[in-house]
């Protein structure tokens, strides 16, 4: 079986595509991203309009470059499969459009992809790795425990409250003056900081659950930055090594309490156990090494996929469409683009599927 997958939800424009073997080995025949950092650098964040149109210039050229680059013409695809949420969603409309025209003109299915599932399945693509398997989903977009228990089923164990923690990282670099994409800008910023010099809250300390929050975090950073007189370069640093600090001890804690109930909840699950972390905030080497650390304590194994599939990308898209067309279920041209999407059953029954706000796209 081979789909090409489409992916704009965000601000990554991409297109690839995959083969299923009859064994279930996928082979990536194509893989193309196509990034818009210098098109939303000037405005410090991603500005929706500005993404929802480079999205919809790039969106067709990509799928007829990653053809090309697989060899393949669009007859010879089984399906196509796209993010239809959750995401900002004048961005989910370019690839979920661009793919239902591809389906309606060669006759192949449609298939409507989760994200968020593309990210969970996101592992598979490079290494084999059986189910159940504990996932921290970390970006700019989302912070989510999830277990994966099978291909199309999982369950949350927890999300943040608030903001993302890469929003916390960007955000916090904003008030520091680092630019844009801030995450790395204060990784770099941090290295020659005194992450102890600080006092900054530890979110949630204590609280039951596996939710996370970042808002209050960000909010001291910007009231201890905007209280030093005349900061300096020493200051910014050991702000941000403060920062980064605090956001990986509270990203390891709260994990470990779902190590905790994964362990409990899955008794045979040979160890070292699983746990998957995926999203542009895994790059970061403080947060990797917190995880590592809370996964060797609860007799886990942090695994990292390379970081071309930890950050948005089409390959896990196309591999979530895959799977579900392995599994027989395509969907109808008119499947709505979301800006909001639980991934798990549960939460999808309690929350609407369309809609935005507090809960949105970041839970
Ligand atoms: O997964 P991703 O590329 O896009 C989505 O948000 O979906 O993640 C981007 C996020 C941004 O918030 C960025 O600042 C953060 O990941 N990030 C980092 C690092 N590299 C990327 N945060 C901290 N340290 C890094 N080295
Ligand atoms: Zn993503």
């Amino acid at each position: 079986m081979i789909v090409l997958g489409l992916e704009s939800s965000c601000d990554e424009s991409a297109a690839a595509i995959l083969r299923r073997r009859s064994d279930g080995s996928i082979e990536v025949l194509a893989d193309l991203v196509l990034g818009q950092i210098d098109a939303h650098a000037p405005y410090g964040g991603v500005v929706p309009e500005i993404a929802a149109r480079a999205h919809a210039e790039a969106m067709d050229g990509l799928a007829a470059a990653a053809l090309k680059e697989a060899g393949l013409a669009l007859d010879e695809i089984d399906a196509v499969a796209a993010t239809s949420g959750p995401g900002l969603i004048g961005g989910v409309m370019a690839a979920l459009m661009t793919a239902k025209g591809l389906a309606l003109g060669s006759g192949k299915p449609l298939i409507a992809v989760n994200h968020l599932e593309g990210h969970a399945l996101s592992p598979r693509l490079s290494e084999t790795l059986d189910f159940p398997y504990l996932l921290l989903l970390v970006s700019g977009g989302h912070t989510q425990l999830l277990v994966a228990e099978a291909a199309g089923r999982y369950r949350r164990l927890g999300s943040t409250l608030d903001d993302a923690a890469g929003e916390a990282f960007d955000k916090t670099a904003k008030v520091l003056g680092l630019g844009f994409p801030g995450g790395p800008a204060l990784e770099r910023c941090a290295q020659n900081g005194d992450a102890a010099r600080f006092d900054l809250p530890t979110p949630l300390k204590g609280k039951p659950g596996c939710d996370f929050s970042f808002a209050g975090l960000k909010t001291a950073a910007r009231q201890i930055w905007e209280g030093l007189d005349q900061p300096g370069e020493q200051d910014r640093a050991d702000l941000a090594a403060a920062v980064q600090a605090a956001i990986a001890a509270s990203l390891a804690a709260r994990t470990r309490r779902a190590m905790d109930l994964f362990a409990a909840d899955y008794p045979d699950c040979a160890t070292p156990r699983p746990l998957v972390v995926a999203g542009g905030v895994a790059a970061n080497t403080a947060v990797r090494t917190a995880l590592e650390a809370a996964a060797a304590k609860a007799g886990f194994r942090l695994i990292a996929p390379p970081m071309k599939w930890c950050t948005d990308n089409a390959a896990m898209i196309a591999l979530a469409g895959l799977e579900k067309l392995a599994r027989g279920e395509t969907d109808a041209l008119d499947a709505p683009a979301r800006a909001r999407w639980p991934l798990d059953a549960a939460s999808a029954k309690l929350d609407p599927a369309i809609g935005s706000g507090r809960k949105g796209p970041k839970a």
